[in-house]
């Protein structure tokens, strides 16, 4: 049997309880890696644990808040003590927001999306770049989004957290690439996950809003979750070795399509 392409590592995947993030930690695990699952959500994190040990993975849940420095240390010393040294990180835990008036924002709103979706992943960076260093190698993948490079109205101020997970993925890839760590980010289109249907389940007419938001892709559809998982794997494994720095889009033509 060939080994898998992650066999031996030791993996970290914030918001690997739900959405894109299971998604990562199952194909993962299916890789052969030992998948840390760090998530504020403890029941889904069990049944993701619960799927991957049904084949016969490995992986743990550590209960985490990546907006609290305090709680990625124990997650990363859960991780080191259960798993091993962590040589990969998924950035993918974040949230977004909808704001039909970015001057009626309060600012709890502003100061929490931001200490999610991009001080969370600096931490969570910072927190495991002494066992990559350590180690002489590593890989961090950041969930960037199509709003890292456009600006959809009313989703103020997630974009702006997306722009800077890309500027934080360029940073780290120069600051410790002669390390060689090699940091990239995964930038999705629409893709649908249970949260994205159960939002278009309570509203009038779900069908017709997944298919609008589907008919802004080229490929006329939105993604499915496994459609983000395989780049990941790619931006995890030797085969992306020459690649760091970089923003992968996996988008279904989204960002090359102009409509006026
Ligand atoms: N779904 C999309 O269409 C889409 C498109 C582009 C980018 N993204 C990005 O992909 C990533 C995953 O999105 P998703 O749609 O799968 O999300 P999701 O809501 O389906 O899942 C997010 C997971 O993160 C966890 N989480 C939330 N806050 C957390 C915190 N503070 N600490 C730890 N865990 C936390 C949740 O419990 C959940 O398990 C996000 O960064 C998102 O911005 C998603």
């Amino acid at each position: 049997m060939m080994a898998g392409r992650l066999e031996n590592k030791v993996a970290i995947v914030t918001g690997g309880a739900d959405g894109i993030g299971r998604a990562i930690s199952i194909l993962y695990a299916q890789e052969g890696a030992k998948v840390c699952i760090a998530d504020i959500n403890d029941e889904l994190a069990g049944q993701v644990v619960a799927e991957i040990a049904s084949f016969g993975g490995k992986a743990m849940f550590a209960h985490t808040d990546i907006s609290d420095p305090a709680s990625i240390a124990a997650m990363v010393n859960q991780t080191v003590e259960t798993l091993g040294e962590p040589q990969v990180l998924v950035n993918n835990a974040g949230f977004i927001t909808f704001t039909d008036d970015p001057a009626t924002l309060d600012r709890a709103t502003w100061k929490k999306i931001f200490s999610v979706n991009l001080e969370g992943m600096w931490e969570c960076s910072r927190a495991v770049l002494p066992f990559m260093r350590k180690a002489g190698e590593g890989v961090i993948v950041n969930l960037g989004s199509v709003h890292s490079f456009q600006i959809v109205g009313g989703h103020f101020p997630y974009a702006i957290t997306k722009h800077g997970v890309i500027g934080l993925t360029r940073s780290l890839a120069v600051e410790y690439g002669p390390e060689n760590i090699r940091v990239n980010a995964l930038c999705p289109g629409m893709v649908e996950t249970p949260t994205a249907m159960a939002t278009w389940a309570a509203m009038d007419d779900p069908e017709g809003v997944r298919k609008a938001v589907g008919d802004l892709h080229p490929l006329r559809r939105n993604a499915s979750c496994e459609e983000m998982a395989y780049p990941a794997l790619f931006l995890a494994t030797h085969e992306s070795s020459f690649m760091t720095g970089q923003s992968l889009i996996v988008d279904g033509g989204r960002s090359a399509f102009y409509s006026d």
